[in-house]
């Protein structure tokens, strides 16, 4: 009988901590031993893979996926549900997903959304899984909900300051925060401030101006910076961790790296939407716009670009997410072409279903980019992921006796080089914003807990549906509360 499972050789690992020529040995489905190149020579194994000197990390952590969602942010309901959209993950090398959970403003219950969204995802995933609630009613059910959450798993909800489905008054944010707190939960904050939003689309509307282009105006980055300085002032007034979600704005970014300078936990995310799209992007011919409208929107250009770079550099950003937010172009019941009507004939940007698609071109996108250190790709798509939301070191690392056997296994550097067009993709979607582009890197083989589910020359998608597992999360294992203290109003 083979000694192992399966041994991946001749790769160039690289994880958060470390960089070599190592040799894997996987064995019922964990990372068994991970030595020098050469030491595993004679060794049996069920399968061998040659890395042939091409990059081996622990498979993709992305904490940031909408699917099967109905329509939250603006018109229209996700095109992906739990099959395709963990399909398109592995095929981009992420391993493990944490979508969302949405609970409705006219119910009182988290519970009951975590239940529902579980019904979704049962039975059909190819990539590993968790949720984060999203509490769009902090009633006093849903916060006492909040230790039986923790008890199911969940350690991380999301909490909105804008759109008019699931915003919360700076009170219920309190709420949300103080009982996070308690239960050792991260809240994820959608930083923009709803009523700039609101105001500046009024005054487009007197102008009658709606093209696409205009998603970018009626977000400016004052209504992202002011919801950011607010969102870190809520958190350190309850000393709470927090993640500003989907940050597009260097001057928001500011705003996080000075609270900190300050060793307050404020964490935060962006996502390849601000590397590489900007408000040209949006300005399209027609409708063609409305691929790009994500909330909040691209920015400028380069400058904008460059200032997220060094985010993500100098570990502003704690996390690369994709912020996947399927929606069908062309479909014009549930897609962006829902609100074309003869009112408005090229749409109007305000109903335009927020959100792109980015799942599976994460990772490749940013290591084509050439910009990040290979240990800050590995740690910001994957390992960090796993420690703010309590996976770690199951997931995200290679650690002997712990770690899941998740990998993701890249071409040896120039063997391959793509133009990246939709037909490549897995997701159920009928555009990708990054259409053309020149992709220097794919991965050449996703493996989930010892199992190759993606092969891209051997058959491309050899995983199963339903082979994802739920996963149980714990507390982040980043720095939580800065006072261990309980809170209390008569400190202030
Ligand atoms: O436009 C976006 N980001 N759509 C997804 C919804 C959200 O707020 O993440
Ligand atoms: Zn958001
Ligand atoms: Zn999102």
């Amino acid at each position: 009988m083979a000694e192992y499972d399966l041994l991946v050789l001749n790769g160039l690992v690289v994880t958060a901590d470390e960089t070599g020529q190592f040799d894997i040995a996987v064995k019922d489905g964990k990372i068994a031993k991970l030595v020098p190149r050469g030491s595993l020579d004679g060794i049996t194994a069920n399968k061998t893979i040659d890395a042939e000197g091409g990059m081996v990390m622990p498979g993709g952590v992305d904490a940031h996926v909408h699917l099967a969602e109905p329509a939250l942010f603006g018109k229209g309901k996700s095109a992906d549900d739990y099959e395709t959209g963990s399909r398109s993950a592995i095929a981009g090398g992420t391993t493990t997903l944490i979508t969302f959970a949405p609970q409705r403003k006219t119910e009182p219950s988290l519970l009951a959304a975590l239940a529902a969204t579980h019904e979704l995802a049962k039975d059909k995933c190819y990539s590993d899984y968790s949720f984060h609630l999203i509490c769009s009613n902090a009633g006093p059910q849903a916060i006492s909900e909040f230790a039986a959450l923790r008890e199911a798993g969940i350690s991380s909800l999301k909490i909105y300051m804008t759109y008019e489905a699931l915003q919360l008054k700076d009170s219920e944010i309190l709420d949300v925060l103080f009982e996070a707190r308690k239960q050792k939960i991260v809240t994820m904050i959608h930083a923009e401030n709803g009523a700039i939003i609101d105001w500046t689309i009024k005054k487009l509307e007197e102008k009658k101006l709606f093209d696409p282009k205009y998603h970018v105006t009626s977000h400016p980055p004052v209504a992202e910076i002011e919801a950011t300085y607010r969102a870190i002032s809520l958190s350190s007034f309850i000393d709470v961790p927090i993640l500003i979600v989907h940050v597009s704005s260097p001057s928001a970014a500011k705003h996080i790296s000075d609270a900190q300078k300050r060793g307050l936990p404020i964490y935060a995310e962006t996502c390849p939407q601000y590397l590489f799209l900007t408000r040209k992007d949006l300005d399209k011919p027609g409708f063609e716009g409305a691929k790009c409208v994500c909330s909040p929107p691209p920015r400028e250009g380069e400058q904008d670009h460059e200032g997220i770079w060094q985010g993500l550099e100098n570990g502003t950003f704690t996390v690369l997410s994709s912020d996947h937010c399927p929606f069908l172009y062309e479909d014009t019941t549930v897609g962006k072409k829902s609100v074309i009507s003869a009112e408005y004939p090229n749409g109007h940007f305000k109903y335009i279903p927020n959100g792109c698609p980015g799942v599976e071109t994460r990772m490749s996108l940013a290591l084509s980019a050439n910009r990040l250190k290979l240990q800050k790709f590995v740690e910001v798509t994957s390992t960090n992921a796993a420690k703010l939301y309590g996976l770690y070191p199951r997931k995200g690392g290679l650690v002997p006796g712990e770690s899941d056997a998740d990998l993701t296994v890249w071409y040896p550097d120039g063997m391959k080089e793509y133009q990246l067009t939709n037909s490549m993709l897995h997701h159920n979607v009928d555009h990708t914003p990054y259409e053309g582009r020149t992709i220097k890197q794919w991965p050449r083989y996703t493996i989930l807990r010892g199992e190759v589910v993606w092969a891209k020359d051997e058959g491309g998608l050899v995983g199963k549906k339903g082979y994802g597992q739920f996963l149980q999360r714990d507390m982040s294992s980043l720095a939580g509360s800065m006072s261990k203290e309980e809170w209390n109003v008569e400190n202030f």
